[in-house]
């Protein structure tokens, strides 16, 4: 059936039909359209713009055909121009002309901008346990590996040590601001643009509020114009999980790197990781490398959003159909990759041994042992240039820092006693950077202790 019929003589074309219609990634959003259109027939009702009888009986139906599309009785038809077509239209083919009163006072303009911010605040929801559920995973991660020591890198040389824990804990940082900004954008996506209309709002006595509070929503949009046009909320949602996909893709190089042979930290569970067709031996971290690979598609779906919004005059142009398979691909991408990369994080094996022995070349306790002079009142610099001689020396005689006897130290510094050797243990060098924020074990267990209060509830 043809809703628009009455200005038309003739049919679409079928060809054009199928290129105009959104209801093959449309009908995603079923729900929150039976949802949107039981509050809008609700508020008609109540303030007598249809009659109860009909406001009732619309309801009903509504609420039938939700059931008959879940339990797979009712097929969405491809012919369809959207979903909101198709559900109206199968309303008027059930209870005819009260039916038909449905879309009085709305226009499917109002009622996009409705659906898929109904359908974004849902999955913003979702997405933001899962990002829990991930940060749990690292917690526990992190508080069984406190004392792990491991070199920290700058420019991927080693720099100086760390724990594993307080590595692990700077992904945490990052996914609890992804949440942070994913509150953020939900509430700019909690207003409900019903009533908006095509654009210039309507002559009906309509109550927004009413439909806001039926919907949950926290506002009502403030200007019709903007309430049809705005897709801000899908620009939001695209760079804040864009952002996500950088801070899981960073990760995933280096859970990537890490099972490699030239390093050898971590071994990833058999169950998830893969084989060569050629090579026996080997074992690959494709399910990371994906995750890295994926982020490139999110950020294409920001840039489309972007760029098919820049020119837009207001209010609702046609382009804007083209705001949903980039934003259901990126929904599906990053629950898609969260929940992949939980188990294999959960399941991989920390080798603390090959990070210890790392650990130890690579003089990553130098800085330690200039501040050993600085605190000593060697002015910095100086006791900087005094610890890359030794450091030096230490390569051309192929010694490590701890490997210099006192006499060594003594050479080159007076200021240098047999605490040194204290000084330069990594593990102290470690538990020494006590500072909020350092690495020491007893910091990183704190800030874990507090992440458990904000993630677990
Ligand atoms: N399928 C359309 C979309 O996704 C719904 C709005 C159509 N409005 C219109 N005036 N043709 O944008």
């Amino acid at each position: 059936m043809v809703l628009w019929e009455g200005r038309f003589k003739k049919k679409i074309d079928p060809k054009t039909n199928d290129f105009n219609s959104s209801i093959k990634f449309d009908n995603r959003l079923y729900r929150e359209d039976i949802e949107g259109s039981i509050a809008h027939c609700t508020m008609l009702g109540k303030q007598n713009i249809i009659s109860k009888e009909d406001s009732k009986l619309i309801i009903e139906e509504l609420k039938n055909i939700l059931s008959d599309i879940e339990t797979d009785k009712l097929k969405f038809d491809e012919n369809a121009e959207d979903i909101h077509m198709f559900i109206e239209s199968e309303l008027i083919k059930r209870i005819g002309d009260a039916g038909k009163r449905l879309h009085t006072a709305r226009s499917r303009n109002d009622q996009i901008a409705l659906d898929i911010k109904m359908y974004l605040k849902k999955e913003i929801n979702e997405i933001i346990n899962l990002v829990k559920q991930l940060i749990v995973v690292l917690l526990e991660k992190a508080e069984a590996n406190l004392d792990t020591i491991m070199p920290g890198y700058t420019h991927m040389q080693r720099a100086q040590p760390i724990t594993f824990a307080h590595y692990l804990m700077a992904y945490v940082e990052m996914f609890l601001r992804d949440i942070d900004r994913l509150k953020d954008t939900f509430k700019r996506t909690d207003t409900m643009p019903l009533g908006s209309s095509a654009l210039a709002g309507t002559t009906f006595n309509i109550d927004r509020n009413m439909v806001k509070d039926l919907l949950g929503f926290k506002e009502i949009t403030k200007n019709s114009l903007d309430g049809v046009s705005d897709r801000d909320y899908i620009i939001e949602f695209s760079s804040d999980i864009s952002i996500m996909m950088m801070h899981l893709s960073r990760l995933s190089e280096e859970i990537i790197m890490w099972c490699s042979w030239e390093f050898k930290f971590i071994e990833l569970d058999d169950a998830f990781s893969t084989g060569s067709s050629i090579m026996p031996q080997k074992k690959n971290p494709d399910i990371a490398e994906l995750i890295r690979g994926k982020t490139g598609r999110v950020y294409g779906n920001l840039i489309q959003i972007l760029t098919t919004m820049k020119a837009l005059p207001l209010a609702y142009n046609k382009d804007m159909q083209e705001d949903k398979e980039g934003i259901f691909d990126t929904i599906d991408t990053i629950k898609l990759c969260i929940t992949t990369i939980i188990p294999m994080i959960k399941t991989f094996k920390v080798l603390k041994n090959n990070m210890r022995e790392a650990a130890k070349k690579g003089f990553i306790n130098a800085t330690d042992c200039a501040d050993y002079l600085t605190k000593k009142q060697v002015p910095f610099r100086k006791a900087y240039k005094i610890v890359g001689n030794l450091v030096s020396y230490c390569i051309d005689n192929n010694k490590t820092l701890e490997d210099l006897t006192i006499e060594e130290y003594k050479n080159v510094d007076k200021n240098f006693e047999k605490d040194i050797y204290k000084a330069i243990k990594l593990e102290e060098c470690v538990k020494n950077r006590n500072i909020i924020g350092g690495p020491s074990p007893e910091i990183v267990e704190n800030r874990i202790k507090e992440v458990k209060t904000l993630v677990c509830c």
